[in-house]
Parts: structure tokens; C-alpha cells; sequence
């Protein structure tokens, strides 16, 4: 178990209770003759954030106040792990979306640097404690893989983690790397990445019962993006250790399903490469020979993910899949269309896409729908191969990137695309600053919603 959870009460566990600005008179006036004179006599402010520790009358802590905007958001309580000090602590009222929010906010990326402290402990009900730990542990899981640097993260090292998770939950893990790239097919994978020393590769993790609804998880791996050739100014470049966090996400997702045992057959695709410039990157207008047959003229060498992901999505649906899910740090522009905190999906499936908004809108973790807008299509021409994968209008990039990778999905095959940021700028409460899993709880409620 998390430094941050118990399920064991122990000597008793201080309250905490959680307190919207608005309710906070009549929450006042419930409380005992002692708290009230404590909190007047400190003269404390009702305000969102405010956390106020109360002693008992022998001068120990003894309960917790923490005022909240919306008690209904579970960051409300995100800052508390750090905030309070070392001990074990349960909120007044059952709330496992606060739970959740508190072994968020206890993440400390300690690979490197020493924790500054531990976290403050929270007492699990034992219902909840399974779940609660399972999306929480997962959740750290995506920030560790994203927030450890590209030198300790190529694309031999997002294997390993891959094939630990395998082993961890008895899956099939396969890979493809290398030249034998180009012998199975993969010129797409191969081409992006074969300038780098850690040779590309294709991994390939599978579990469950094939006999259950088929659900394919696309992850776009590339360790460390310099643009290639294209190369981008130092400025775009400096967090591009985190553009294998698809490839975290979905090896995150799928930790989820197998731990919660979902019965589904799940398949892992992630292309892991690094795109570096050498002697033998590839080069502005070179033209691949997709795994589909779609010849691909490359506009940009740094529009790679939509070119790596084809390759992927191209196998993935070789199965026909019950239901596809790609996640990719894809473009820049989706940033610029919805800032860094709210993802871009994008779907063929109106049904699929709306569920998975409405999830997202009941556990706060958002997601918001860009549109397969079609007359864009015509801005991916290219004169001499099939498609470009640079768009020719500097508009709407996250849009015609998605219709890039659309071009490798069968209409009939239900498909879910996310364009996300995965990095909190600044930290907030429960998101600390760094690496982050987004639309995460989104899909894993909606998926256990589906198929459990
Ligand atoms: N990895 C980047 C996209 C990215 C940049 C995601 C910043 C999140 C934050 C991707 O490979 C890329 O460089 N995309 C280009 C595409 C362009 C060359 C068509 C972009 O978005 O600028
Ligand atoms: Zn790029
Ligand atoms: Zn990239």
C-alpha cells in the first residue's frame, strides 16, 4: 500500500471536515464552544483553500477544517498530503473521488531527489481501498514513466516497463525491433526512428480472454522528439521527454483493466522510438511506404507521431477491435485550441465519444470533442504519394492530424483518438507540476461502466 493510504484505523484517524464557503456559518454554529472560540480567536476566513488544524483542549491536533469552493471538486482537498502533517487522517463524509485526490497530491517523483517528506496518511474505507489504490497506483505509474528523463527512457527502457507490466499481471509481451521492422511491414515505425542508437521498435502486449469484447490501446512512444531534421527550437524541444506519455497513458489504462480484471481481451500497441537527427534521418519529402500501402510524403519530419501511430493503428485494426483508443502528445495546436489542462478527443463514434465525455464531466477529469472535419482532408494532398503528413494550411493542425490517422481507420471500427498535453505547467492541488495522466479516470470509469 501507498506511504499515503491505510485501511487499518489504528490508534483512530484525526477528521477532516470539508466545508463550502457558503455553508461555513451553519457548519459554525454546529461545532462545540471550544472549536468556535479556536477559530474566532485565530480570526479564520472561510475562504477556498483555507485549511485551519484544530487542537483539543490538551493542545493536540484533533480535527481538520478545510474550506472549499466546490466540495463537489475533488481537488478541493488535493493540497492536504503535504499540508498537514505526518498522520493518519479520514474525511467526515465517504468520498472516494477525495480519496483519489489525495493520493494525487501525495505523488512525489523521488528517482532522483529525495522526498522533502512523507506524505500525510489517509484512512481507506475497505470498499473503496481496491479501486481507490488501483487508479492511484496506475496513475503514478504514467507520471514515473513521462517524468523520468529520455536518457533513462529510450525506447529499450519504455520496453522493459511495458514488459514488467506484462509479467506483473501474467500478459503476453512481444516486440519487434529493428530492421526486422522493415521484414514484418513496418516501414512507417522504422523510417522515424532507425537515426537514433536505441533502435526503434514496436511493442505488443496482450491479455485477457479472447473470447471477451476486444479493446485496443495505440500509444504514441516517441522517447524524446527534437523535431528530427525539422528540428525545433530549444524552446519547443525542452519537454519532449515527454512525448512517449500516449505510450505512459495506455501502459496507465491498461494497468487499470488488469488490475480491476475487466473482462475484456486486451490488446497494447505502442511504437517506441526516438526522433533524433544523425546521418541516416529521415529527410523533409522522403516518401514511406505505409504498413496500409498509403504512400506518405513527409512535409515535416516533426509531424512524426501521426506517422509512427499509422503503422500502429494499421495492425491494431488488422483484428477488428471492439473498440480502439489512441492516445498521443500529437500536436502543439490542440494546446492552442484548448490550453494545456483540457484534452482533445476525437471520434467516429458519436455514442462512444459522448459516453466518455460524460464520465470525464462526473469524475473531473475532462475531456472535450474537436471534429473529423472533413473538407479539411484536402490540406494533407500531396502531389507525388498518397498523403502528406504536414498539413498545408497552418490552421487547425490537431484536426487535420486527426484526420491523418483517420485515414487508417475503418469507418466500422468504434474509434477514440485523444490529443493531450500530459504535463501540469505549474502545480495545482493534486497535480503536482510535471508529468500527468489526463482523461485517464474518464476512460477507465466509462470502460468499467461497459464492460464490467
Ligand atoms: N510532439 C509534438 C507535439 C506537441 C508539442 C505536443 C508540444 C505537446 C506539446 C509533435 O510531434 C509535433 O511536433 N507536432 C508538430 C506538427 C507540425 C510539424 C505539423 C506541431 O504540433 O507543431
Ligand atoms: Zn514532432
Ligand atoms: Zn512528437
Amino acid at each position: 500500500m501507498l506511504a499515503c493510504f491505510a485501511t487499518e484505523p489504528g490508534s483512530g484517524a484525526i477528521p477532516i471536515s470539508v466545508v463550502a464557503e457558503q455553508q461555513y456559518p451553519e457548519w459554525l454554529a454546529k461545532q462545540d464552544a471550544f472549536a468556535r472560540e479556536w477559530l474566532s480567536s485565530i480570526k479564520f476566513k472561510p475562504e477556498a483553500g483555507n485549511i485551519c488544524q484544530l487542537p483539543n483542549a490538551s493542545g493536540k491536533l484533533a480535527r481538520v477544517l478545510c474550506c472549499a469552493a466546490d466540495p463537489d471538486n475533488l481537488w478541493s482537498v488535493g493540497n492536504l498530503p503535504f499540508v498537514l502533517p505526518e498522520g493518519l487522517y479520514q474525511f467526515d463524509e465517504d468520498n472516494t473521488s477525495y480519496a483519489i485526490a489525495w493520493g494525487l497530491g501525495a505523488y512525489q517523483f523521488t528517482a532522483y531527489k529525495k522526498p522533502l517528506r512523507e506524505p500525510a496518511t489517509l484512512l481507506l474505507r475497505t470498499e473503496e481501498a481496491a479501486n481507490v489504490c488501483n487508479i492511484v497506483e496506475s496513475i503514478y505509474l504514467v507520471r514515473d514513466l513521462i517524468n523520468t528523463p529520455a536518457d533513462d527512457m529510450g525506447p529499450s527502457e519504455l520496453a522493459l516497463a511495458a514488459q514488467n507490466l506484462a509479467k506483473q499481471y501474467d500478459a503476453n509481451f512481444t516486440q519487434i525491433i529493428g530492421d526486422a521492422l522493415l521484414h514484418e511491414n513496418y516501414a512507417s515505425i522504422h523510417t522515424v526512428g532507425r537515426a537514433s542508437d536505441d533502435a526503434p521498435r514496436l511493442l505488443d502486449l496482450r491479455w485477457g480472454n479472447a473470447a471477451h469484447p476486444k479493446v485496443t490501446l495505440v500509444g504514441k512512444g516517441v522517447c524524446f522528439d527534437t523535431g528530427g531534421l525539422d528540428l525545433k527550437p530549444s524552446s519547443g524541444m525542452l519537454l519532449m521527454k515527454k512525448d512517449m506519455a500516449g505510450a505512459a497513458h495506455v501502459l496507465g489504462l491498461a494497468r487499470m483493466m488488469m488490475q480491476a480484471k475487466l473482462p475484456i481481451c486486451l490488446r497494447v500497441l505502442i511504437p517506441a522510438v526516438e526522433n533524433v537527427v544523425s546521418g541516416n534521418a529521415y529527410r523533409p519529402l522522403d516518401i514511406i511506404k505505409s504498413r496500409k500501402g498509403v504512400t506518405v510524403e513527409i512535409g515535416n519530419t516533426d509531424a512524426e507521431g501521426r506517422v509512427v501511430l499509422s503503422d500502429a493503428l494499421t495492425e491494431a485494426v488488422s483484428e477488428k477491435p471492439d473498440l480502439l483508443i489512441d492516445i498521443a502528445t500529437l500536436t502543439g495546436a490542440a494546446r492552442i485550441a484548448l490550453g494545456t489542462e483540457l484534452p482533445a478527443v476525437f471520434s467516429n463514434d458519436d455514442q462512444v465519444v459522448n459516453d466518455v465525455i460524460k464520465h470525464g464531466v462526473k469524475y473531473g477529469d475532462p475531456v472535450w470533442q474537436l471534429p473529423l472535419f472533413t473538407a479539411y482532408r484536402e490540406y494533407l494532398k500531396s502531389s507525388i504519394a498518397d498523403i502528406n503528413n504536414n498539413s498545408a494550411e497552418p490552421y487547425a493542425g490537431a484536426i487535420t492530424a486527426a484526420l491523418f490517422l483517420r485515414e487508417f481507420v475503418p469507418d466500422d471500427i468504434p474509434w477514440l483518438h485523444f490529443d493531450l498535453m500530459a504535463w501540469n505547467v505549474r502545480a495545482k492541488p493534486g497535480r503536482p507540476q510535471g508529468g500527468e495522466a489526463m482523461s485517464l479516470r474518464a476512460l477507465f470509469a466509462y470502460l468499467q461502466n461497459r464492460y464490467s
